[in-house]
């Protein structure tokens, strides 16, 4: 029996929710593969900084070191600056652990109805490979004059060769287990300064995968193209903030940003990968039992997959298949009514 350490942190609002569920799915399959699961849960959210002080303890990330993977909800809740919640948790676990790719797979799912016309079921098959360590997310710049009529606000952004080399190899490498198509989101037509060095890299790196097709593509010009033929793409990669935006922008294309799961991956092996889903805590909704769980499962599912268990992995993906062609199993976000709790025991029957 393989056995693994999960470091499950679920975070805020429904971030606790569909973990809960996650964890459920995640349990049934891992019996039936012969999987052992053990779980650390960590209480690391905006709760604990209100009552704490911190969001994580000051030896937080040395506790989550030894975990196999991390499964995470989402952070964030009213009342906590986002700038707090964020770097006080989320941002740190991505960089300490070298978790430089943010891989967040997309479908329309058979059953799933697109607000976008031409996006059927089957036809929207893409992924986007996020920098997720660098970019625009720096920590150099900050607010001065708070108040006064000559406040200003600033930050770096910053791209490395090597950081911009391992994301557009991975990208590549995905490619070719897929349809070997790369599109590079970009801004190279006027001032930003990174993105023709970003544009450099790229075509450098490609060179070296003859047999991967890729273009670049303008980020506003992308986001209108993710519309209107979201079926054109394969593989996107993009620098930390255009991959985030991109990512949400899909996840809506394909029905619901409830549905999209992300892996945060080190790729070298040399720290614990972090599985959640794209979406955030979700205020507006938290604590009514209705928020889809399938972006968390989904995740659970892309951790099963990097453990090592791609059939336990395909599993999970078959019952969030079977769940979304029953309407009596989708959730609000769907334009269903059903509960986290109907889907989730929906997920269980299936697996
Ligand atoms: P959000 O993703 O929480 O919510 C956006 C909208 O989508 C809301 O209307 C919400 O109800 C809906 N939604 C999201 N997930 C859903 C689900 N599973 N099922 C049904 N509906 C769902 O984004 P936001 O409102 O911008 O952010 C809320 C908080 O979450 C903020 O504090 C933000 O910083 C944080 N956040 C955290 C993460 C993370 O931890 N990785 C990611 C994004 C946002
Ligand atoms: C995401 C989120 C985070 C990000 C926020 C909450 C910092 O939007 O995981 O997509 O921008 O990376
Ligand atoms: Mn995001």
């Amino acid at each position: 029996t393989a056995s693994y350490r999960i470091a499950v942190i679920p975070g805020d609002g429904i971030g606790v929710e569909v973990t809960a569920a996650a964890r459920q799915v995640l349990d049934a399959v891992a019996a039936r593969h012969r999987i052992s699961l053990s779980y650390e849960e960590f209480d690391w959210s905006c709760q604990r900084y209100l009552a704490e002080g911190t969001m994580m303890p000051a030896d937080g990330l040395e506790r989550l070191r030894p975990a196999d993977a991390i499964l995470l909800g989402a952070v964030g809740w009213p009342g906590v600056p986002d700038h707090v919640s964020l770097w006080g948790l989320l941002i740190p676990i991505r960089r300490t652990f070298r978790q430089y790719v943010n891989l967040r797979p997309i479908r329309v799912f058979e059953g799933v109805v697109s607000p976008v016309r031409g996006a059927r079921p089957g036809e929207v098959d893409l992924v986007v490979v996020r920098e997720n360590v660098e970019g625009e997310y720096s920590e150099i710049g900050g607010r001065l004059g708070r108040g006064t009529p000559e406040e200003l606000a600033m930050q770096e952004a910053v791209f490395t060769r090597a950081g911009v080399t391992r994301i557009v190899d991975y990208a590549f490498s995905l490619a070719r287990t897929r349809r070997s198509y790369v599109t590079s989101a970009t801004k190279s037509n006027g001032i930003v300064h990174t993105m023709p060095f970003w544009d450099e890299v790229v075509a450098e790196r490609a060179a070296g995968y003859a047999d991967v097709r890729w273009d670049a593509e303008h980020i506003d010009a992308l986001a209108a193209k993710l519309v209107l033929q979201p079926e054109r793409f394969d593989v996107i990669v993009g620098s930390n903030l255009f991959g985030d935006i991109l990512s949400d922008l899909a996840a809506a294309v394909a029905g619901s940003i409830g549905i999209a799961p992300s892996a945060n991956l080190d790729p070298t092996r040399t720290f614990p990968s972090m599985f959640e889903p794209v979406h955030g805590s979700a205020p507006d909704i938290a604590g009514q039992g209705v928020a889809n769980p399938l972006g968390a499962v989904w995740s659970a599912a892309m951790m099963l997959d990097h453990l090592g268990h791609p059939g336990a992995a395909a599993d999970i993906v078959a019952a969030i298949e079977a769940c979304l062609l029953d309407p009596a199993t989708r959730t609000r976000d769907l334009g269903g009514t059903a509960s986290t709790e109907e889907v989730t025991h929906a997920l269980l029957a299936q697996v």
